[in-house]
């Protein structure tokens, strides 16, 4: 983690400001250690350059189960995330193709604060970061796995970009209100555990100009893609229609601007409602 995200942080439980006590930083400035602490008396550690936000254990679904497991964080990016998109969407669909359309739609040249929310290996947080090319502004990436954040973090470290991680709840983000200039979910809505509440904190951290760019898996219309989805679907992995997405995108106050279907993969463009 960075001093440029501090002024951003918040209490998860109080929604305050906080306090970095007994902070130890390397060369670089990465603060590898340390507590944050919010005068509710709640205090956050820091270690391993990773700020963990998240309280105590909560029921998880198997497919969140799965992703605390430090061998899919391993193999997230190294085996499947290159070759998911071809493979879901039935067309040729490579991260030259994906990076730039998510980095362009969320206006990262823009700089800004941009979270990326359920960051897994951290794909679309260097890719935002990239894209800033020396405007100012940081990328704040979020997961509650903590193996996929340490494999983030690593990747970051080798690719010399400079990305802050925190553990937390995608329901609960540790983010002052109406600061982001852009929030970005890659395939993660569909595992998230409740929609609801997680575009909520997306809404809440937008700011007026903000954007929020996902990409989701929609529900298959074959009946062979039915069939995998069913049982996927028992291990929490929830799958909707175009519409049923973008009408509860509306219904947290998202106002879709524009999207963009590839087979099950749907790209889009959100900004908030101005009624909100
Ligand atoms: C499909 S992967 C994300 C892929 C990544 N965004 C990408 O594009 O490569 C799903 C991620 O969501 C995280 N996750 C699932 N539910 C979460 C929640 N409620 N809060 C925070 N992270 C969550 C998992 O730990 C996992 O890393
Ligand atoms: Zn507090």
């Amino acid at each position: 983690m960075y001093d440029e995200i501090l002024p951003f942080l918040r209490c998860p439980a109080c929604a305050s400001t906080l306090d970095l006590h007994a902070a130890r930083r390397d060369a670089s400035g990465e603060i590898l250690a340390g507590v944050l602490r919010c005068g509710c008396g709640a205090h956050y550690p820091l270690r391993d350059g990773i700020a963990d936000f998240l309280g105590p254990p909560r029921p998880l679904t198997i497919a969140q189960r799965t992703n605390e497991l430090a061998v899919t964080a391993w193999a997230y990016e190294r085996i499947w995330r290159p070759f998911a998109l071809t493979l879901l969407s039935g067309e040729s669909l490579p991260y030259r193709r994906e990076l730039p359309l998510i980095a362009s739609w969320a206006g990262a040249e823009r700089g800004g604060l941009f979270v990326d929310v359920a960051c897994s290996n951290g794909l679309y947080a260097r890719a935002l970061t990239r894209a800033m090319r020396g405007a100012p502004g940081h990328v704040l990436a979020v997961d509650h796995a903590l193996p996929m954040l340490r494999e983030a973090r690593r990747r970051a470290l080798v690719a010399g970009l400079r990305i802050s991680y925190v553990r937390a709840e995608a329901r609960v983000l540790p983010v002052a209100a109406g600061v982001a200039a852009g929030v970005t979910i890659g395939g993660s809505l569909n595992e998230i555990g409740d929609l609801a509440r997680c575009l909520q904190a997306v809404r809440r951290v937008l700011a007026t100009n903000g954007r929020f760019v996902a990409m989701t898996l929609l529900a298959a219309t074959g009946a062979a893609g039915q069939v995998v989805q069913r049982a996927l679907a028992s291990g929490g992995i929830v799958f909707w229609s175009r519409d049923e997405l973008l009408a509860h995108f509306r219904a947290a106050g998202l106002h879709p601007q524009r999207d963009e279907c590839h087979g099950i993969v749907l790209f889009s463009l959100c900004v908030p409602s101005r009624e909100q």
